[in-house]
């Protein structure tokens, strides 16, 4: 079944060009305070990092700028999406950004490995913002179990987004936000950190560090090796 979209940027808000880029709102308040952590995370590493959920794709053009020594792989299961991701590629002239590919988190095999996607393993990062909590829970599913398969020993994926703590929402605003995803759709919700814990153990990786982010945002670090 495709995934059905809550969010479809460029029905509300103006395009950044006319050649396609669209523009999300939240991107210019979220991008530095995530760009910091995932520095911190990444900026050591090379290699290939892959986004789940690029958007827009502005995201990715920046984190393609700030840590040119990986390979960026931006996906989302949206062909327009794609499109606009496609467009601030060329626009970034960025060398290290590659094309994006259309990819639904929730298939339990990612067609890693294949032409134009993202390698199958080896990889260094892989990246999803605002994601986990519009989609049903087998995204999340989908992503521990690709982290697993793909990345390598010091390998890191990066969630960020809104996410209770021991079923306790963090703000009041983050549980009107939950009650309204659920109103749309009862699959989707704000996902808890044990939860995302417990999927991880499942899959051999460990929840290593919980980053409080502006807010009421989390960023949830899982590793391969256990380490920050
Ligand atoms: C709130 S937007 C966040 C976009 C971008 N990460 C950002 O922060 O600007 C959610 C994104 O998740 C994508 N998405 C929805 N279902 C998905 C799925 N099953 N697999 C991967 N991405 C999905 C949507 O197409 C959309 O681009």
């Amino acid at each position: 079944m495709s995934p059905t979209f809550v969010v479809e940027f460029g029905k509300d808000t103006p395009p950044a060009g006319d050649d396609g880029r669209l523009d999300a709102p939240a991107f210019h308040r979220n991008c530095a305070p995530i760009l910091g952590v995932m520095t911190r995370l990444l900026g050591g590493h090379e290699g290939h990092a892959v986004e789940v959920g690029s958007g827009t794709g502005q995201h990715i053009i920046a984190f393609g700028s700030a840590l040119p020594r990986l390979t960026w792989w931006p996906s989302d299961p949206s062909p327009a999406h794609c499109r606009s991701i496609e467009a601030w590629r060329r626009y970034s002239g960025l060398g290290n950004v590659m094309a994006p590919v259309v990819l639904d988190a929730a298939q339990r095999d990612w067609p890693l490995g294949r032409p134009g996607f993202p390698p199958d393993h080896g990889t260094s990062g892989i990246v999803c913002i605002n994601v986990v909590h519009i989609a049903p829970w087998a995204v999340a599913a989908g992503l521990l179990a690709a982290a697993a398969r793909t990345l390598r020993p010091d390998g890191r994926l990066i969630l960020y987004g809104p996410y209770t703590i021991g079923g306790a929402h963090t703000a009041p605003s983050n549980a009107a936000f939950d009650a309204s995803l659920r109103a749309q759709n009862p699959a989707w919700g704000v996902r808890d950190a044990d939860d995302i814990a417990a999927l991880a153990a499942a899959n051999g990786l460990t929840l290593a560090e919980m980053v409080p982010m502006p807010a009421n945002n989390l960023i949830l670090v899982l590793s391969v090796d256990g380490l920050v």
